[in-house]
């Protein structure tokens, strides 16, 4: 495959075209700027696992703009110092041993995308006083000249610790809408000054930076610079702008491009969900190539090895630029080198692991691979005590705990009552936005299959199972079950069930969808895709707030586009023939739809308890994990089975 052939960047050889993206680590940093020794280990297993260059996400390079000076604590990493040669020593050195290069993310600051602590002890700056992202009613302070030239100059010392340390590269965050995007950006952008005005006197700023990098670390040190070729809304970059950066970037010198799109307002650009198919930046990426000669890399959802194959082999680009995908599976170049593609873990776009964590204040880690982050204490051993451990239920707890008993040497048998395994939803049958997590299931079926666990579907639990298998104790992995509440008239309008929602339908109707979670909202949408005439009804004044942002800015771009109608606030008070009666909870209005052919009810879910009862009848020990302990989302069932799995 082409993606493992190597290629240069400047004078730097790569092994291969996987670039692990910058992504920062969260509570894996140290509050002092540090990466922490178990933040050493998250990248030095991901350049075991066959990446051939590894970023290190955002780093400053001074801690006098945007840091309380009351507080030590620290979000990111800080190159402000020789203090940090040492820890950038160390992960360069780890990494070279497997051949992988490493590259630190080097940034100015945040600008106008502060968080409210930043806000509210008055750190937020910009290149001019603009409104700030979260609250826009806070303004930045605009940086004065003196002050720009305090931050450039900062990249000097910054760039020659990198060099001494053995660092291979230099990247520059000038994406997604952050300072060094904003100086770039005209909206953004009101300055009169020789920073402001054109977009070469906007892009000063970076060409400072690039100046200051090449004194500290010399004119050879290859430099990759990392851009939104296009932000996607109203007043943001456009494609074109963008094509002239790429231009002026490259006549600047820099050695390589890192190409994304999106800012915060178009957040799920830069972070692709789950709904967004793979490669769906590749066409707008490819244009960079027809304007430069200096390597482009491809950033956002390349995640599947034959559209990151693609990405090389079209001519799009020169490297893909992984994040998650190899957050979810730090082998993903061996497995690929090895032919074992089918067994790679995918990243599933949920972002509840990885960028939920680090808003959270915790570590960055995965839903899908609860050891990120986490890989020594959470490793897994081979167990010295053998048993016949029957799991029942065959959803993605019970597979999570069935693959990690079976590849620590115990014997499994799963048994599930529906004719497929996966839970709630018919694999065969997902609409395509939940591909992802298709792939996923498929990944589990794949891993117990090759480990060899005894799989039985369509086999209801019977005490029987107990009596056969003598198992020496059961993992109970029931799931769980819809709630339907007691709504006066329910049972007069048909319902489908979840299950019935998500599959792909001919039959064109009025359906009402009623409660507005991430469940309900992407039910929906499926149903609107497949030509019904949808109301999606949620009593929060906010659909989806079990999503994350991005994700749940995506569904709300989906539920437009296919002309779902959202009645937010609203209670359901009487289910009449076809008429459902809602009354709003903030106005006291009261809403009637009428003509209501179907009903789909997403109002919560509740632990199945029907096995459990049976089981009673049995001595066998039982360890319960997943829904039928108290639904929740893929994390919660994944980490449950892997956290108890790995210490039976
Ligand atoms: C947890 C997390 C942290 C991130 N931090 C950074 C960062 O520090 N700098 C940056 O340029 N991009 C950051 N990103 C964006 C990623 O580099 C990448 O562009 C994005 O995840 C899409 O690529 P993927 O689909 O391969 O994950 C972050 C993404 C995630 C999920
Ligand atoms: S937490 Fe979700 S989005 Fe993040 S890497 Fe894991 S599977 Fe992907």
């Amino acid at each position: 495959m082409k993606i493992l052939t190597p290629f240069n960047i400047g004078r730097l050889e790569i092994k291969n075209r996987i670039i692990m993206a910058p992504m920062n680590v969260g509570g894996l940093n140290d509050t002092d700027g540090k990466l922490s020794q178990r933040g050493i280990e998250y990248f030095v297993e991901r350049a075991k696992g066959g990446a051939g260059m590894i970023i290190v996400g955002f780093t400053r390079t001074t801690r006098e703009f945007e840091q309380a000076p009351d507080t030590t604590l620290a979000r990111n990493t800080i190159a402000d110092d020789k203090v940090h040669v040492s820890w950038l020593n160390e992960l360069a050195e780890s990494c070279h041993d497997y051949n992988t290069k490493v590259a630190l993310q080097l940034s100015p600051g945040v600008g106008r995308q502060a968080g409210g602590y930043m806000q509210s002890k008055g750190l937020a700056i910009g290149p001019s006083e603009i409104p700030c992202f979260w609250p826009p009613h806070l303004n930045t302070k605009e940086l004065s000249k003196k002050e720009i030239t305090k931050l450039t100059d900062s990249f000097q010392p910054a760039a020659y610790y990198c060099r001494m340390a053995g660092i291979d590269a230099i990247h520059l965050h000038g994406h997604e809408g952050y300072l060094l995007d904003q100086f770039k950006t005209e909206l953004w952008n009101n300055r009169t000054d020789e920073y402001g005005g054109s977009l070469e006197k906007r892009m000063r700023f970076t060409f400072e930076i690039i100046k200051a990098i090449r004194k500290g670390a010399g004119n050879d040190f290859p430099i990759i610079y990392r851009f939104g070729l296009s932000h996607e809304f109203e007043g943001g970059r456009t494609l074109s702008e963008g094509l002239e950066i790429a231009t002026l970037l490259e006549q600047t010198g820099v050695n390589a491009l890192d190409i994304d799109s999106g800012c915060y307002e178009t957040w799920h650009l830069a972070h692709p969900p789950s709904t967004i198919p793979a490669g769906f930046k590749l066409d707008m990426i490819s244009r960079v190539k027809e304007v430069v000669k200096i390597p482009v890399i491809a950033s956002g959802k390349l995640g599947y090895p034959e559209v990151a194959e693609k990405a090389i082999t079209s001519g799009a680009a020169d490297f893909v630029c992984l994040g998650r995908p190899l957050i979810a599976d730090p082998d993903w170049v061996n497995k690929l080198v090895e032919n074992r593609a089918d067994e790679i873990r995918p990243c599933i776009g949920c972002h509840e692991g990885c960028l939920k964590r680090i808003y959270d204040h915790k570590y960055i880690s995965c839903a899908v691979n609860p050891a990120a982050g986490n890989e020594k204490n959470m490793m897994l051993e081979k167990t010295v005590s053998p048993e016949k451990i029957l799991v029942i239920g065959g959803g993605v707890a019970g597979m999570e705990a069935a693959r990690v008993l079976s590849e620590r040497g115990h014997r499994i048998r799963l048994i599930e009552k529906k004719p497929h395994l996966g839970g709630n939803f018919m694999p065969e049958y997902l609409p395509d936005f939940k591909y992802d997590y298709l792939k996923y299931v498929q990944y589990l079926e794949t891993q117990l299959s090759k480990l060899n666990v005894e799989v039985f579907c369509e086999h209801p639990f019977m005490l029987e199972d107990v009596e056969a298998f003598v198992p020496e104790l059961v993992i109970l992995a029931a799931g769980a079950k819809s709630i339907i509440p007691a709504i006066p008239g329910s049972g007069k309008i048909q319902s489908l069930s979840v299950t019935q929602a998500f599959q792909k339908r001919t039959t064109k109707e009025k359906i009402a969808v009623l409660g507005g979670g991430l469940i309900g909202t992407e039910a929906a949408i499926n149903l609107a895709m497949n030509g019904s005439d949808v109301t999606l009804i949620e009593k929060k004044p906010e659909i989806a707030t079990d999503a994350f942002l991005p994700n749940k800015l995506h569904l709300k771009i989906l539920l437009a586009e296919n002309n779902v109608k959202v009645l937010s606030s609203s209670e359901i008070v009487e289910i009449k023939d076809n008429q459902i009666c809602c009354r709003n909870n903030t106005t006291s209005e009261n809403i009637t739809i009428n003509d209501v052919e179907k009903i789909v009810y997403c109002l919560g879910m509740e632990a199945d308890t029907e096995v459990l009862e049976i089981l009673k009848q049995t001595k066998t020990p039982v360890i319960k994990v997943g829904d039928c302990i108290a639904p929740g989302k893929v994390i919660d069932a994944v980490w449950e089975a892997y956290r108890k799995a790995r210490l039976i």
